[in-house]
């Protein structure tokens, strides 16, 4: 499943992370609002279990996550998605996976992985920014289901059309929750118009 995001403030939000006078500092705080709305459409469907607690009041009938999240951000640009999740989820676990884009081939390639021996979690959040090619985020799946993680789920702001078709080919059970599905990529496999290099624009480089 693709879920594109249909809320104001992601809509809003995403148009301020486009505009190319957006400084790495604003950045940087759109990357973590539109990261924690996305990861809020993303977790409608979390497992809870009956809790009751005391109020000042008397006894209220509550409830209480069951479902342990681990957050896997795809170095760099994932990183910053990181903080504004946690804000809302403290106890998640977080697990990073490094990997590049060979700048001529566009194939992913890997150089860290922290991930312990078993999985430690019941629901995985894959976080990057941008679903380009769609290689880095079946790459990452594919090592997380190697690890033995049974519920995937992907959260980006931008895809492209053709990353989104490679994810869903590649990972069908893997739900896709985007801010936005772009035109198409570039010659050199830029989304268009897409917001330029996403781990550029956070860590001023480039
Ligand atoms: C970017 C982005 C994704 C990847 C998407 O990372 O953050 O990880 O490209 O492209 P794909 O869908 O074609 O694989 P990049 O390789 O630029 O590394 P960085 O985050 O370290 O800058
Ligand atoms: N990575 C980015 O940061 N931006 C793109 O448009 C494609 C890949």
């Amino acid at each position: 499943m693709i879920y594109e995001s249909k809320h104001p403030l992601v809509k809003h939000k995403l148009t301020l992370l486009r505009d190319v006078r957006t400084k790495p500092k604003k950045f940087r705080e759109l990357i973590q609002e539109v990261a924690m709305l996305l990861c809020y459409e993303a977790t409608a469907d979390l497992q809870v279990t009956d809790r009751a607690v005391e109020t000042p009041m008397g006894l209220a009938q509550g409830h209480e996550l069951l479902d342990k999240i681990g957050l896997i951000p795809i170095l760099r640009a994932g990183l910053g998605m990181v903080q504004g999740i946690w804000q809302m989820m403290p106890g998640a676990e977080v697990w990073h996976i490094g990997l590049y884009r060979d700048e001529e081939t566009l194939k992913p390639v890997s150089y860290y992985n922290k991930l312990p021996t078993l999985p430690t979690v019941q629901v995985c959040l894959v976080l990057d920014p941008m679903l380009a090619t769609g290689g880095s985020a079946v790459a990452t799946i594919d090592i997380l289901k190697n690890w033995g993680a049974e519920r995937i789920k992907f959260v980006g702001i931008l895809a492209a059309p053709e990353g989104v078709d490679a994810l869903h080919q590649a990972h069908p059970d893997v739900p896709i929750h985007i801010a936005k599905i772009d035109s198409h990529l570039n010659e050199i496999g830029y989304i268009v118009p897409g917001l330029g290099d996403a781990g550029d624009r956070q860590f001023g480089t480039g």
